[in-house]
């Protein structure tokens, strides 16, 4: 797939995200005039990170990692020399939790076929999740066997998976938004944005 087609396939899901009448949280994206946040980055990015699901900010402003959590990642991303722009940043799932509680199960389920059609789509070397639930579905979904192993068991080392005919890369890394009170934590999250370098 060319980049241009990429960029229409990528742009069909947005289109449909807004259309997606069925989401389990479309009802509360309308009524608090919230928008999707399918995610931005560079097409052809060789990481695409995922996080869990939107927040307020994001939710308001269409655009993934934007508040707080936003600027803590931007920071990593510096802390690499890692333009923020030459990666994929999205969300398993794609409206925002009402207050910002965890996803469920099933609004898991209805949202991450977009993750896995965008994963697809960009083809990136490294598909890197940030915190339990996008490392939980996307071992899952790419068939990493982490025998019921904690995120604080696995996080920063690289997993090889697979899905039909296509092989990724897989990294676990705590959620930004977790070091927000807890610097220690930062530092490991820092430490741990290291092993992103091998793939840029
Ligand atoms: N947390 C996420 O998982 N995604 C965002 O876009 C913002 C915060």
């Amino acid at each position: 797939m060319n980049i241009q087609q990429k960029k229409e396939k990528l742009e069909e899901i947005r289109k449909e995200l807004i259309k997606a009448k069925k989401a389990p949280l479309y009802s509360y994206r309308k009524e608090n005039n919230y928008l999707p946040v399918p995610g931005e980055g560079r097409t052809n990015a060789k990481i695409v990170m995922v996080g869990e699901a939107p927040g307020k900010n994001e939710a308001e402003t269409g655009r993934p990692f934007c508040g707080q959590t936003g600027k803590i990642l931007d920071e990593l991303f510096e802390s690499i020399n890692l333009d923020r722009e030459s990666v994929f940043v999205t969300s398993v799932v794609k409206d925002r939790p009402q207050k910002n509680r965890d996803p469920t199960k099933e609004e898991i389920a209805w949202y991450a076929p977009y993750l896995d059609r965008q994963i697809e789509i960009i083809a990136p070397k490294v598909v890197v999740a940030l915190g339990r639930f996008a490392m939980e579905y996307l071992f899952d979904r790419y068939g990493v066997d982490i025998e019921k192993k904690t995120i604080s068991e696995l996080h920063g080392s690289v997993f090889e998976g697979k899905v039909g005919a296509q092989r990724i890369k897989i990294v676990a890394l705590y959620h930004p938004s977790a070091s927000i009170y807890n610097q220690k934590l930062k530092s490991v999250i820092k430490e741990d944005f290291k092993v992103l370098k091998q793939f840029v």
